[in-house]
């Protein structure tokens, strides 16, 4: 099994090594003969190897989080793998606040563009990432034009603004918002973020009613980590079931999943997804990966904001993951599909947060420049043994 998926890998591979690193330095003469070399080996990856996206068809819809490179073209064999595997793609960056609505009143859409056409080119279900969020949003956001703090009102003028300028833009286009990512603390009271302290508790409804405003029909997420554990979600139950009180639409909880090789376990995986779907709305695995390199926190975290100076010896395996250790991620995403799939009509889209190894954050975070190996797809975007161990969950041999 694991042979025969990686031989139209290694072809691929092959022809790539020989033009495709190089393509754009070359004269038009040299790309044309390249560019069908490529076409022709993307040809053979999607007739030979077996998709996530037919695997699992009729349980979930399976994405992955998308960087420029991969939707722009520059990464023609990452853009390749995407099509191949896919159906549906959420944008690792680029409609996070700082990039498309940098300065006061300036948008820039020339990227969010670019990943939403590709998403449509391929017919794939687009999501949106993310309108609310205390990470990676400039700080004049919070502030008037003198530097103070804005007023609660000026505020929500300002995340209406910007939703109904964003949600707009793509209406219709983009079917799925993170309308307001990880508002919540680990004991599972409310984030004291600037939206929180400035606008008040409300702030999370009046995002939800914004976006609501802007595009009726697109489904609209809370997005959120470490869901699995209990006080962080009874937050979060507690919180949909409010929004739900109070009559507003929310689709789904997106639960991050950012999870090491022993945690959680698959009992808790379980239990999380149950206790979650009970508020009455669809569960999304939204940026799931599977860390196998040492902690370097006590508590764990996915915070963006964390950075932690280490030595080389939380670098463990910075030239291949040994092959035991490749076993037990194998196991290890084997174990998270079962649970999903038997979660399946709940669990309503699963995507990784990156393609191929060499694409996670996970090698910049917590700590810079480690070699990390969370993905179904290694650095050379060749599956991996828990690849295969994910395709049998969903076609067992002798089912
Ligand atoms: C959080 C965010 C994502 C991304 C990841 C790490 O989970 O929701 O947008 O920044 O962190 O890349």
């Amino acid at each position: 099994m694991i042979f025969s998926l990686s031989v139209p890998f290694r072809v691929f591979r092959a022809i790539r090594g020989s033009s495709g690193g190089a393509v754009r330095a070359r004269k038009a003469t040299h790309v044309i003969p390249s560019l069908v070399a490529t076409l022709f080996a993307c040809a053979q990856i999607q007739a030979q190897t077996p998709s996530l996206k037919d695997a699992f068809a009729g349980a979930f819809k399976i994405g992955a989080a998308l960087n420029v490179n991969q939707f722009s073209g520059v990464d023609a064999r990452g853009a390749a793998l995407v099509k191949a595997q896919f159906n549906t793609i959420s944008p690792e960056n680029v409609l996070k606040w700082e990039v498309v609505h940098p300065r006061p009143g300036v948008y820039d859409f020339t990227q969010s563009d670019r990943f939403v056409a590709f998403g449509e080119a391929n017919g794939m279900f687009i999501v949106g990432h993310t309108l609310v969020w205390h990470s990676q949003v400039p700080r004049w956001v919070f502030q008037d034009s003198a530097g103070k703090p804005l007023t609660r009102d000026a505020l929500l003028a300002r995340m209406r603004d910007h939703i109904q300028t964003v949600v707009g833009r793509y209406k219709g286009r983009i079917k799925g918002w993170d309308v307001v990512n990880e508002a919540l603390n680990e004991d599972g009271t409310l984030r004291h973020s600037p939206w929180q302290t400035i606008i008040g508790d409300d702030y999370i409804e009046k995002a939800f009613e914004f976006a609501h405003e802007a595009d009726p029909s697109a489904e609209l997420y809370y997005n959120d980590y470490n869901l699995e554990f209990p006080a962080k979600r009874a937050g979060v139950v507690a919180l949909v079931r409010k929004l739900k009180r109070e009559g507003i639409t929310i689709t789904a909880v997106g639960s991050q999943t950012h999870d090491k090789l022993a945690f959680p376990t698959p009992a808790r995986l379980d239990s999380t997804i149950t206790a979650l779907a009970a508020t009455g709305v669809k569960v999304n695995v939204t940026e799931l990966d599977v860390d196998v390199l040492p902690s370097v926190t006590q508590n764990r975290t996915a915070d963006v904001g964390l950075s932690v100076r280490a030595n080389s010896s939380v670098n463990p395996y910075p030239d291949s993951l040994p092959a035991a250790v490749q076993q037990q991620l194998a196991k290890r995403y084997a174990d998270i599909f079962r649970v999903l799939l038997a979660h399946r009509g709940t669990v309503d889209r699963v995507t990784f947060w990156g393609v191929g190894d060499g694409d996670s954050w996970l090698n910049n975070w917590p700590v810079r420049g480690r070699t990390s190996y969370p993905l179904l797809f290694d650095r050379a975007d060749q599956p991996k043994p828990a690849f295969d161990a994910v395709i049998r969950v969903a076609r067992p041999p002798h089912a």
